[in-house]
């Protein structure tokens, strides 16, 4: 049995039905998300990454209150980008305007992973200054 083989029977074995993790790279936090108890809050769409950052006390920036009108809460998913559906037209008019785009840029707000798998997403640098865990 190969090493790979190991590691992902034991990330098999610790991933609980109904849960899934958000690890922030950049600020070194992983938030565990059950998913019976989505939405966490009322600021972006049900679910989103910005809704399940700003519950576990990350403030990343989200000026327009998490409408997509404003490209603030602009996000890398670095890791299991294919549990998340793919952008609509407004997300990408909206990322159009982002600052630093890649190709695994989303807005927070707009990005609703389904939980099949864990997340890794990274803060943008320019936005990174801004981005802080609460207390
Ligand atoms: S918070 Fe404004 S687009 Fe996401």
């Amino acid at each position: 049995m190969s090493l790979e083989t190991d590691t992902s029977i034991k990330e098999a074995a610790v991933k609980k039905p109904g849960t899934f993790q958000v690890r922030v790279e950049n600020l070194d936090k992983t938030i565990e998300v059950n998913t019976a108890s989505l939405p966490l809050g009322d600021t972006g769409k049900a679910g989103s990454i910005l809704d399940i950052l700003l519950h576990a006390g990350v403030e990343i920036d989200h000026a327009c209150g998490g409408v997509c009108a404003c490209a603030t809460c602009h996000v890398y998913v670095k890791e299991g980008s294919e549990t998340c559906p793919a952008a609509e037209e407004d997300e990408n008019d909206m990322l159009d305007m982002a600052p630093d785009l890649k190709s695994n840029s989303r807005l927070a707000c707009q990005c609703v992973p389904t939980g099949e798998k864990d997340i890794v997403v990274e803060i943008p640098s320019w936005n990174r200054n801004y981005a802080r865990e609460g207390a």
